[in-house]
């Protein structure tokens, strides 16, 4: 890895209350007092400023799983970045796949979202990856390449390094079926070179693999050369897990 530090993130989608986050925190620091590598915990909405009070010092930072790209507007129901950053929040996920299928996060957003977020001071975690379908009709990388270059579209080269990209193949999130190293490096190695494309350090961009990522699989993902950490869902809900995964990178 070209002196990339190692980046793994919780995703808990619409798990955990703000008293289940706050009893994960407490249970998670312990453990990972020694890592060296970025953490971060993405809580829903509600449980956000708990887990920043909670990890205060600690050096684990917290995510928002989603961000409108206005700072302000008639949008019911939306939360803007300078309203994350106010409460402490350093990072968002933005594209995960679930927001793509069910509730219609398009490219043409997401090329709004991405400068937005890095404009406000918040580091974006986008969230690429291709369908079964499209991996089975050879389309992985026609798909990668597709959304990078949309959602990436109005980021300066300059800014790249900034961003946080997991590739998420949709068949793997939640299945149990994890890709294997070789393919999840694959596309990762692919990507990367999507981003050479673009100018810009992409060699100082962290790419991260999800879906179905656990103890028992999260080293030797980790351990191929273009992957630089994990965006965990399901094994990110039991601090001992999560754990397991952050001393694993
Ligand atoms: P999973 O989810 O680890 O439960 O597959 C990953 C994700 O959706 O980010």
């Amino acid at each position: 890895m070209a002196d990339r530090i190692p980046y793994i993130a919780a995703n808990w989608k619409m798990h955990k209350t703000a008293a289940e986050a706050a009893e994960f925190v407490e249970s998670l620091l312990p453990r990972i007092t020694a890592t060296e590598n970025d953490v971060v915990l993405c809580p829903p909405y509600t449980a956000l400023g708990e887990v920043i009070e909670r990890s205060r010092g600690s050096g684990v930072r917290v995510a928002a799983q989603n961000m409108h790209e206005a700072e302000s507007g008639a949008f019911t129901g939306e939360v803007s970045a300078p309203m994350l950053l106010e409460i402490g929040v350093e990072a968002v996920v933005l594209g995960h796949s679930e927001r793509r299928q069910h509730f219609g996060e398009t490219d043409k957003a997401l090329a709004h979202k991405v400068p937005a977020a890095l404009a406000a001071g918040l580091e974006p975690i986008l969230c690429v990856g291709e369908t079964e379908e499209a991996r089975d009709a050879g389309q992985t990388e026609g798909v990668l390449e597709r959304q990078l270059q949309s959602d990436l579209a109005a980021v300066e080269p300059a800014e790249l390094a900034r961003i946080v990209v997991a590739y998420e193949p949709i068949w793997a999130i939640g299945t149990g079926r994890t890709a294997t190293p070789e393919q999840a490096q694959e596309a990762i190695a692919f990507a990367r070179d999507v981003l050479r494309g673009r100018g810009g350090d992409a060699d100082a961009v962290r790419i991260l693999y999800g879906g179905s990522v656990k103890p028992a699989n999260a080293g030797e993902l980790m351990a191929q050369p273009d992957i630089d950490g994990a965006l965990v869902g399901g094994a990110s809900l039991e601090p001992g897990d999560f754990a397991a995964i952050v001393e694993a990178a």
